[in-house]
């Protein structure tokens, strides 16, 4: 069964289509990304799937659930972290887990559990009965993610999970949500314009711009539109590693440049690290090794003329969250 499915969904805001008829499906257990930049509809298509917006026309079905007709069902069977932070500053780590807990009418016995599991996955056990205000941005970040998870969501929305966090907490963030859906088999949809985090986390992406996508693949896939990858070696028998390596399965080209070798394969991380086990077991030593792929900016860049650029869609964003305040 799908987790998700959603066919010609589109938000109008007076005439304007922030989001412009999309249509994409999520297997159970996927890590599906909504990449694009600043105003591309990745929130307000998580605010529609989540029951926050209604949306002006499409439909969609998540866990089963009829978005348009089971509103409550698919709240309850969906967890979300939002792109603003939403935790309450003075009460406690536990105290906002627990408040979110009894929202979702989960039973004192078993919050008293899963706030401890939850505690413990995303390592915050020893600042649980700190004030949140004393949390970093990272810390908050992790208890966000920890919240989501009380209700046992078979489906977690994160928008922009990392926004304006330093690269290390970031990294840190990553593996958390890849442990969640790993031990948990947590389905995830995520959004971002940081193309890394696109990248690594996702098991599939959907490329969004102006409230349509105008791609959908893996990341792999989504790259190999623009041509392979290249390996660059510096070997000290250059002749004898290309004639092995030339034999081997998912090379494109080998050529010899000076003392260097360059491959082209269209999975160049897979083909690395065989490459050097292969020149080992012949006995080539390998000075240096480079592998140069296209990134999904590039892919951005292909479809659209345009590049996502991470500082611009920053600044953009904080001038966005003040403006929020008047929204709702
Ligand atoms: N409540 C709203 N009222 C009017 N315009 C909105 C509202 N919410 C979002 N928009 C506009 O819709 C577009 C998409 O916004 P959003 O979904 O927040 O994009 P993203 O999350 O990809 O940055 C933007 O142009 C934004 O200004
Ligand atoms: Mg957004």
């Amino acid at each position: 069964m799908n987790a998700i499915e959603v066919k010609g969904l589109a938000k109008k805001f007076n005439g304007f289509a922030a989001v412009d008829g999309i249509n994409f499906e999520i297997k159970e257990g996927e890590i599906f990304g909504l990449l694009g930049p600043n105003g591309a509809g990745k929130t307000t298509t998580i605010s529609m799937l989540s029951t926050i917006l209604k949306p002006t026309s499409g439909s969609a079905t998540i866990n089963g659930f009829n978005l348009a007709t089971q509103q409550n069902d698919v709240r309850m069977s969906i967890g979300i972290v939002f792109q603003d932070p939403s935790l309450d500053d003075e009460l406690t780590g536990r105290e906002n887990l627990d408040f979110h807990g009894r929202l979702y009418g989960v039973s004192s016995k078993e919050r008293k559990e899963k706030i401890k599991a939850v505690l413990e996955l995303v390592e915050l056990e020893e600042k649980a009965d700190s004030q949140v205000k004393t949390y970093s941005g990272g810390m908050k970040r992790r208890l966000e993610l920890a919240r989501g998870l009380i209700h046992m969501p078979k489906i977690l929305f994160l928008d922009e999970p990392t926004i304006g966090l330093d690269p290390q907490t970031r990294r840190k963030l990553w593996e958390y949500i890849k442990r969640i859906n790993s031990e948990k088999g947590t389905t995830m949809i995520l959004t971002t314009h940081y193309m890394e985090e696109a990248d690594f986390l996702c098991n599939r992406i959907a490329i969004v711009d102006k409230g349509k996508i105008i791609a959908s693949n893996t990341p792999e896939k989504l790259k190999q539109v623009l041509g392979g990858d290249v390996i660059t070696l510096e070997a000290s028998e250059p002749e004898s590693l290309k004639k092995v390596v030339g034999k081997m399965a998912g090379i494109n080209e080998v050529t010899i440049f000076g003392d260097k070798l360059n491959v082209t394969a269209n999975n160049g991380s897979t083909v690395l690290p065989r490459i050097i086990k292969v020149a080992h077991d012949n006995g080539v030593s390998i000075r240096s090794a480079t592998l140069k792929s296209p990134s999904l900016e590039d892919v951005f860049i292909h479809y659209t003329g345009r590049a996502i650029r991470e500082e611009e869609a920053d600044s953009k964003n904080a001038m966005r969250l003040r403006m929020r305040v008047g929204w709702r």
